[in-house]
Formats: C-alpha cells, structure tokens, sequence
C-alpha cells in the first residue's frame, strides 16, 4: 500500500466567483494530487471521492460497487436524515444492482425503440417551432427557463409516457423537490408520495385502457401496479428536469462564449457534437454515488466493504489526461466519452431523447434569434447551488425585434 489517503472534510461545491460553469477549484486539485481521497460526508461517514476519469469511470463499471440505495450515504450537504434510506422501491431500477436491475432495464431499453424515438424527433421539432413562435409573439424581456427550456422537455416527456401535460404545474413542482438540497427529509419524501399516488391513478386507467404510449405499453407487460408506478415515477423524475436545466445553462454558456455560439449558427450540422462538448463541460449531474459491496483495491488505498464512493463527474470530465485543454468549451472537440450520463450498466436510459431534444432545440433557439443576449448581467443569473441537479433558476433574455 502506499501512503495513508488524504482526507477531505466535504464535497468541495463553491464555485469559483464569477465562473458559473467551472467546477470548484479544489476538485482540480484533489484531481492531480489525490484522485482518490477519503471523505467526510454529511451525516458523519468517512467514504470516499474519485476525480479522475479513469478511476470514475472503473468505479461504475466495476459490479463490486453498488447501486442500491440502503447502501448510500448522500454526499451532499443540506437536508440530513439521522435514518438509513430504505431499500429502492419495487420498479425503481436506478437504486438496485443485477440481476433486479437487469430485468427492468432490458424491458424498458425494449421500449426506447427507433421507431418511437424517431416520431419524438419530429414532435421536438414541432414543439420547439411552436414555443419560438410563443416568445417571438410575447416579446423581450423572457425567461428562458419558463418559456423554452422547461416546457419542451415537459411536453416530450409525457408524450413519451403518456402523461397529461395539463398537469405538469404539479408534477414538476415534486420532481424539484425531490433534488433541492434546501428540502428537509420530510418534504423530499412528501413529494415522492405525491407523485406515486399521481402515477399510481395514472396506471390504473392506463390498464383498464391501453394506450399508444410508454406507460401504456408497459401496462401490457408482466408489471405489478407498484412496479409500474415507479418506473414512472423514476422515469418523469429523471427526464423533466435534467435535459431543462442542460437548456437553460447551455444557452447561458454559449451566450457567454460568443466565438463559440457564432460557430454554432453558421453551422447548425454542428450540433450534435456541440451537445456532446456541452455535456462534458457543464456536468450538472456532478456527482454520483456507489457503495462497496466487498473491500476493493483501488489506486493504492483500500476501499472497504460498506463505505460509499462519491463519483464527481464535474472533475471527470475536466480531467486533462482524457481531454486536452479541459477548461475550454469548444463545440469542435470530439467530447463522447464523457461521463454526464454515467457509464455502466446505469447509464441513462433516456440519453437519446435528451440528445434528440438538445440538438434541434439549441440551434433552433440561437437561429431563431441571431441577436440573442443575456436581459440582466451575467453576475446576476440566479444559479442552481442547491440541487444535486447544477443549472439556473432563470435566464432572462432578450433580442432585437425585426
Ligand atoms: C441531459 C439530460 C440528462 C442527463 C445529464 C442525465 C444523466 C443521467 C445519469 C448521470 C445517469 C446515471 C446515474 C447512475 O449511474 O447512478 C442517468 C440515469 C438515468 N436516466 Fe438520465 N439524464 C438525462 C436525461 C434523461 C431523460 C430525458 C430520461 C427519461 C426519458 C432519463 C432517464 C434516466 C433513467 C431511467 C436512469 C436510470 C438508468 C438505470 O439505472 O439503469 N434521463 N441519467
């Protein structure tokens, strides 16, 4: 063994002042001197913190280091229980391990097929025309978040599912909750409960009429209720405000890089590798969790059976030894294999749809309007500090009227 590991007494989350879409400083830092360090989480266990890429991305698709959810110890601050988390409910596959996991995702990676993947392209497409066309009628000063970045997602995610968009004022109020670091255990839990009882009527008429749907083809399959409902539950939760917030940061990081959305304009073909780049670059999925399943030898140190790795995917994909120059945004860089929808066998499961939304809603919006501008300064956008999911509480906007 080499020497003793290097503790950190928490997950390092301040920005840097006035760079809001550059990682807190010392995850460099701990990158190049101690990429795998011991470290304190909030409710008092000592675990660990991987910053390479190289070592986030073994860690992920090694099996000795689990999923499931009564292993974890969360690593961000904020709202702490004095309680252990419950096993993941039947049907919320992102919390269990093969083979549990592998059932669920095979039926549902079934159901992602090309054909219903294609149609939701070109709903992307119609939806986005249709919501350009609402801010060009309204008029400057908007707010990019309510007006475009999350209610296109919004709309393809129920229609993916099934799911009445009359609705969403409710259900995306609980899918906030449930990643605020501000909400106490109790609220998180309330707005869990909330959104399974909303899932669980939804199901119930979805079995007694089949629909055309995810939800509905899923109905025919041999699902319990429960099981059905939080597959639900995990996808509405997981699709709404993830591909949302990569929207709204990703316009506000390309309004900040003038050179780069320039690029982006003259050459919309460039969008899916512009996506790729703003993946990596934004990584507001930062960090991820594992706990050992037994003890694992890993980059020298010993991590033992039971303590909880937490995986920060911000500092992964900023790592110069997998991606040159790493601080720079450059939509013209090969980004794949950059690790903001993980990797392994819980790789996201709606990457396509994110990536189809992204790469007709981005160019679509700077095209829209070629003198798009932030409406407040930069210095002012209120960002997402307090959610597990990194972004903007809004982005105003505006733009030269013909
Ligand atoms: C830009 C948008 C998105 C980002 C950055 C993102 C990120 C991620 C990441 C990092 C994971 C891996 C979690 C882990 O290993 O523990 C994941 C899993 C997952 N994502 Fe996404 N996601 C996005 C959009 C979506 C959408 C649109 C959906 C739904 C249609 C979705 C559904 C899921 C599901 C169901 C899982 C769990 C997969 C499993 O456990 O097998 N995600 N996502």
């Amino acid at each position: 063994m080499t020497e003793p590991p290097y503790t950190v007494t928490a997950l390092p989350t301040m920005r840097p002042p006035g760079c809001p879409f550059d990682p807190p400083e010392e995850l460099a830092q701990l990158r190049e001197q101690h990429p795998l360090s011991r470290m304190v989480f909030p409710d008092g266990h000592v675990g660990w913190l991987v910053t390479s890429h190289a070592l986030a991305r073994a860690v992920v698709a090694d099996p000795r280091f689990s999923s499931r959810h009564e292993l974890m110890h969360s690593p961000f601050p904020g709202a702490i229980s004095a309680e252990r988390p419950p096993p993941a409910a039947p049907g919320m596959f992102i919390g269990v391990d093969p083979p549990e996991h592998t059932r669920y995702r095979k039926l549902l990676t079934g159901k992602f097929t090309v054909r219903r993947m294609r149609s939701l392209a070109a709903r992307v497409e119609e939806i986005t025309a249709e919501h350009l066309d609402a801010m060009e009628r309204q008029g400057p000063p908007v707010d990019l978040v309510q007006a475009y970045a999350q209610p296109v997602p919004a709309l393809m995610i129920c229609e993916l599912l099934g799911v009445p968009y009359a609705d969403r004022e409710f259900f995306q109020r609980h899918a906030l909750a449930l990643n605020n670091f501000d909400a106490v255990p109790e609220e998180q839990y309330a707005a869990y409960v909330a959104l399974q009882e909303y899932l669980h009527a939804l199901v119930l008429a979805k079995r007694a009429t089949p629909t055309d749907d995810l939800l509905g083809d899923l109905a025919r399959e041999e699902l319990t209720d429960e099981e059905l409902t939080n597959i639900g539950v995990l996808l509405l939760g997981a699709g709404l405000d993830t591909t949302a917030n990569m929207l709204a940061l990703g316009t506000f990081a390309l309004l900040s890089h003038p050179g780069q959305l320039a690029a982006l304009r003259a050459d919309p073909g460039l969008a899916d590798q512009a996506v790729e780049e703003l993946l990596r670059y934004l990584s507001i999925t930062h960090t991820g969790i594992r706990a050992a399943l037994e003890d694992v030898e890993l980059n020298g140190h010993v991590i033992k059976a039971g303590e909880s790795v937490a995986l920060s995917a911000q500092a992964a994909n900023r790592d110069p030894e997998r991606f040159a120059d790493p601080d720079t945004l450059d939509l013209h860089r090969q980004a794949t294999g950059h690790l903001s929808f993980g990797h392994g066998v819980h790789q996201c499961l709606g990457q396509q749809l994110a990536r189809v939304e992204m790469r007709v809603a981005l160019p679509a919006l700077v095209t829209r309007f070629p003198t798009l501008r932030l409406a407040i300064s930069s210095a002012e956008v209120p960002l997402r500090t307090n959610s597990d999911i990194y972004g903007v509480h809004r982005l105003p906007v505006a733009w030269d009227k013909e």
